[in-house]
């Protein structure tokens, strides 16, 4: 008996040293879409703060253009720098003149200017970095020469599909656009949106007409406008490996991560291969500095309302600063407000005593703060995930791309809120619509349910990630969880050549079955007239 036990305790201690032994340790390589000191770097940040708590090297590659990296990080005064991360920064010789490549400038440009305009810009400087980057051969080289297991990269930025090409290892495409966009999953256009549209799955006939036509236009623009062709441009003035084109590069990738989840997505079918991880990026909440708190307790029983409009909108004119200062002067709450402004008009307006301006927000800090309550947001991915784990109703402002879908998933669909018209807001609006959310108690009530089921998870965002790393190394790719729906062209893929192949069999089946009756008829018909003839002149 005892020896039983001390066998029993034994395996269970053999058992305990196993499962905590280290995941073995495997030297990543992410290469965010970090332009513009975005979000999307911060995404990468925090997958890479992700990986490396889980044991594994994590090396960073960016830009030399941000100089001292670590100070450039949007004020935060809780940025911990990349060396208290164990964190490789990889710099490769980037363009310098990226503050005034990212300056979106002001609140008008970045609503009124026309898309193409903006397309334009944004390729320009996606081109621009590529050619820097594919110009750094000691960087390449030694990128190549480090063997690292598997590369993560973000899907925006075509150039990094480039460097997976020329590493030639396994790699995951991080995708911090939501569902939908690059993912390769099946979309049918009867009951699922279109990317850049703002239905619902629930679509009238006209909508689904619009629908089909917006998901066609979505497929087909890169196509015939080959969007790819300047960066296939670039792979052979710099002599990269072209034996695959961009998609086909794409197509080799293991598993993509998918900053979504179905709490706030549509229902829509997705493949093995892809990975829901959305909220992995939205951090817990430090307390806030004396100063802020303080403002926040000053708030009273009112609360205080949040307003930002994203780390792309940097400045506010004359124009847009009196449509949203006269309505916070008109409210009870205080209101913090991400703002900036370099307009002399601006100079000579009086603000009212409840709003503070403040260049830069911890947002996650005052979202989660219980004086808060109500965010008045742009709609963004990182923002709209954070409104939500920290259960807090909107106004909703979307000024561009897919913050309008988000907009529609936040008001509509969920119903955390309202939405506000950026093309036609006044001072009167942005009040009323304040004046709905914070009375009308069933935003704050969706809200909290909302947030609850995106909690309530069978593992974490981060564990997901953390465990489908270490699969994808384990498992060599895992290419068994790859659909082949990629090997297929448009007409394979909707059967239209089986379709069409049956419907010619069906026909011909037709003509045929119509020539015999035809033919038999004829020849009955000619017996009948001659029987009617006999029998007339008998
Ligand atoms: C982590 O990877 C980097 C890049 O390959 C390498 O220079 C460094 O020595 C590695 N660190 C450890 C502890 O293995
Ligand atoms: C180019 O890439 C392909 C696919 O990754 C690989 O099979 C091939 O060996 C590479 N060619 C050269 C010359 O590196
Ligand atoms: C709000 O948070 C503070 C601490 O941050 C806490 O002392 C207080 O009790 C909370 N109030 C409510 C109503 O939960």
């Amino acid at each position: 008996m005892a020896l039983q036990y001390l066998a029993l305790v034994a395996a269970t201690f053999l058992l305990s040293s196993l499962s905590q032994s280290p995941a073995s340790a495997a030297k990543i390589l992410l290469y965010p879409f970090g332009h513009c000191l975005n979000s999307h770097l911060l995404n990468m940040e925090y997958i890479s703060e992700i990986l490396s708590s889980d044991g594994h090297n994590v090396s960073l590659l960016i830009s030399s253009a941000y100089g001292n990296y670590d100070n450039k990080r949007f004020g935060n005064p809780h940025a911990v720098s990349t060396s208290e991360k164990a964190l490789n920064v990889i710099l490769f010789d980037g363009p310098s003149d990226f503050d005034s490549v990212c300056d979106i400038d002001t609140m008008d440009a970045l609503i009124y200017a026309p898309a193409a305009e903006r397309y334009k810009k944004l390729m320009a400087n996606f081109v621009s970095y590529c050619d820097r980057l594919l110009s750094d051969k000691q960087t390449l080289q030694f990128l190549k020469a480090q063997k690292f297991d598997l590369f993560m990269l973000d899907t925006l930025d075509p150039c990094s599909r480039i460097l997976a090409d020329y590493l030639d290892i396994l790699f995951i495409p991080m995708i911090t656009t939501g569902l939908g966009h690059y993912d390769g999953n099946p979309r049918p256009p009867s009951y699922i949106p279109a990317p850049l549209t703002t239905f619902m799955p629930d679509m009238t006939f006209p909508q689904r007409i619009k629908n089909l036509v917006m998901k066609f236009m979505y497929d087909i623009i890169p196509v015939v406008g080959r969007f790819d062709e300047p960066f296939e441009a670039l792979k052979r003035k710099h002599s990269i490996n072209t034996s695959l084109s961009l998609a086909d590069t794409f197509n080799r990738a293991s598993l993509k991560f998918v900053n979504s989840h179905f709490a706030i997505e549509y229902p829509a079918p997705i493949t093995p291969d892809t990975i829901l991880v959305g909220g992995f990026s939205v951090k817990e909440p430090y307390p806030l500095n004396a100063e802020l708190e303080e403002f926040m307790q000053s708030s009273g029983d009112d609360g205080v309302i949040l307003m930002t409009l994203g780390t792309i909108t940097k400045r506010y004119d004359a124009r847009w600063t009196k449509i949203f200062a006269d309505a916070f002067a008109r409210l009870p709450q205080k209101v913090i407000w991400r703002y900036y402004s370099t307009d002399s008009e601006v100079e000579n307006y009086q603000f009212s005593d409840n709003i503070k301006r403040m260049k830069w927000v911890p947002q996650v800090d005052i979202l989660a703060h219980n004086k808060t309550r109500l965010f008045i947001s742009h709609c963004g991915l990182h923002g709209l995930y954070e409104t939500i784990y920290y259960k807090m109703p909107v106004v909703a402002l979307p000024i561009s791309c897919d913050q309008f879908n988000h907009a529609v998933k936040l008001t509509q669909y969920l119903q955390l809120g309202v939405q506000l018209d950026i093309f036609d807001l006044t001072s009167d609006k942005v009040y009323d619509a304040i004046q709905e959310v914070l009375q009308n108690g069933k935003y704050k009530k969706n809200a909290e349910a909302t947030s609850e089921r995106i909690h309530d998870m069978p593992v974490s965002a981060k564990d997901a990630i953390n465990y489908w790393v270490s699969y994808v190394i384990r498992h060599k790719g895992a290419p068994y969880l790859k659909s082949v729906a990629y090997k297929l062209n448009w007409y394979e893929y909707l059967s239209l050549d089986v379709v069409g192949c049956l419907l010619l069999g069906f026909c011909l089946a037709l003509a045929a079955a119509g020539f015999v009756i035809y033919k038999l008829g004829s020849v009955m018909l000619v017996k009948l007239l001659v029987m009617w003839k006999k029998q007339k002149f008998e």
